[in-house]
């Protein structure tokens, strides 16, 4: 197993160009399914995450191929209806199948993704909304089966909590849909919009996309597309707060600045010096920051895929300050590694209790999920000492070229093979 190794204490210094958004690219890619017509997704990240979804839509039928950060698909014919527990369980975002299946072949079965680390991830909200268009829904040896025989109709959908993935899946399965669906209480994330530009590009009519409040009206046939993925907010918040932590002067390139407005207004209370211009960043440590609390929320809150890379850099500043993760319900997972750097961590339900030390000692640490692993890096740079960052396919499945963009800016850092 690949391991990373940080001599910590380097302040990071130059430029990193951002790549484009993992979960952008994901729905955009289960969106290729929609049309039998050629398809050009440019600006994809080269992710593990991006790969699984690549082999995934292969196995259903779909052909494509990825070539650099561009991917292209092809006429395909005839999908499996199937999406099996060993390609599934890798990647909780495979449910996205459902929404483009059910719409095409009126039928999808589809293993139940499983918890994972973070939380157990129910997919309840999916599934009422696809009820409601039509469906029929019954769980069976570990699969959700679910049957429209007389296709999708569009209806009212009312979502209890701003779900990411069930607006996608839901955008997925009401663009072929009999009529309108309206969605109350959507997501808003500018991964949403993204998608729904996508679906109005192949002749989808998505309106209120970026509101919580979208409406869908069905056309028979979608078409081809090209289109370029939106930078990745949540690697491009990353490296603000790793040249934060390090007292470094890091300038972010193909970036959106809006996208990270809660994260850079935060920041620059704290007392970085942050300049935001068209499409770049430039952030500078000029003197000892503030802590600032904060909690997570759906967007345009403060990011939940954030929240642990921010605990990290609270952990470091003098006095107290508290997280309170209002998202996911297990989301504190780094709290134990950190303590091995020797922060002041208690956590308390929902919130952490933080108070600021002088300083981290590097340790070895154990990654557990993809944020937490970006904070344990993190953690290393700003540490004296030597770090081994081990569990590291973590960080493989949603951060690309991580050592190498670090080692540009001066950190180090560097992988071993085991
Ligand atoms: C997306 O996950 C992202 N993943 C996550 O990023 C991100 O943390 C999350 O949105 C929130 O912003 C992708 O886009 C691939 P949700 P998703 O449905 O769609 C509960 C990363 O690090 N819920 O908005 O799964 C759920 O349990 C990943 O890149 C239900 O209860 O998130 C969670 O507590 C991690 N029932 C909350 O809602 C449902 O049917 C938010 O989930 C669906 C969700």
């Amino acid at each position: 197993m690949d391991k990373i190794i940080i001599h910590g204490g380097k302040k990071l210094k130059g430029e990193v160009v951002i790549s484009g958004s993992k979960n952008s690219a994901l729905p955009i890619l289960f969106a290729t399914l929609l049309t039998d017509e050629p398809t050009t997704i440019t600006n994809v990240p080269s992710l593990v995450d991006i790969d699984t979804t690549i082999a995934f839509l292969n196995f259903i039928g779909k052909k494509i191929v990825k070539k650099g950060n561009t991917v292209k698909t092809y006429s395909s014919y005839k999908y499996k209806h199937i999406a099996p527990y060993d390609l599934v369980r890798k990647m909780r975002a495979s449910i996205l199948i459902m929404g483009p299946l059910l719409s095409r072949l009126k039928k999808v079965d589809v293993s139940l993704p499983g918890g994972c680390s973070i939380g157990a991830r129910p997919i309840d909200i999916h599934l009422d909304a696809f009820k409601k268009l039509g469906a029929e829904i019954s769980v069976e040896g570990g699969y959700v089966k679910t049957f429209a025989k007389d296709g999708l109709k569009g209806a009212k959908i009312d979502f209890r909590f701003q779900s990411v993935g069930a607006t996608e899946n839901i955008l997925l399965a009401a663009v072929l849909a009999k009529g309108k669906t309206t969605i109350i209480n959507a997501a808003c994330e500018p991964e949403i919009e993204d998608l729904a530009n996508v679906l109005n590009k192949m002749g989808a009519k998505v309106a209120g996309m970026g509101t919580k409040k979208i409406v869908i009206e069905g056309v028979d046939v979608l078409h081809g597309f090209k289109h370029e993925v939106i930078p990745d907010r949540i690697e491009a918040a990353t490296y603000i707060i790793a040249a934060a932590i390090t007292k470094g002067e890091v300038t972010l390139k193909k970036v959106v600045p809006r996208h990270l407005k809660v994260v850079n207004d935060k920041l620059k209370k704290s007392g970085l010096c942050i300049k935001e211009m068209e499409d770049t960043i430039s952030v500078k440590w000029v003197k000892n920051l503030k802590p600032q609390n904060v909690k997570t929320e759906v967007y345009p809150g403060f990011p939940t895929d954030v929240q642990a890379q921010w605990m990290v850099l609270m952990c470091l500043l003098s006095g107290k300050s508290q997280i309170e993760e209002l998202v996911f319900e297990n989301r504190f997972l780094p709290v134990a590694e950190l303590q091995r750097f020797g922060a002041d961590i208690t956590i308390n339900g929902k919130v952490v209790n933080i108070k600021g030390v002088e300083k981290f000692s590097g340790a070895p640490v154990m990654v557990s999920d993809l944020r937490a692993g970006a904070a344990l890096v993190l953690a290393g740079l700003a540490a004296e000492g030597k770090t081994v960052v081990s569990r590291i396919y973590h960080l493989d499945r949603g951060y690309d070229m991580l050592e190498e963009k670090l080692k540009k800016l001066g950190a180090g850092i560097r992988r071993i093979h085991n």
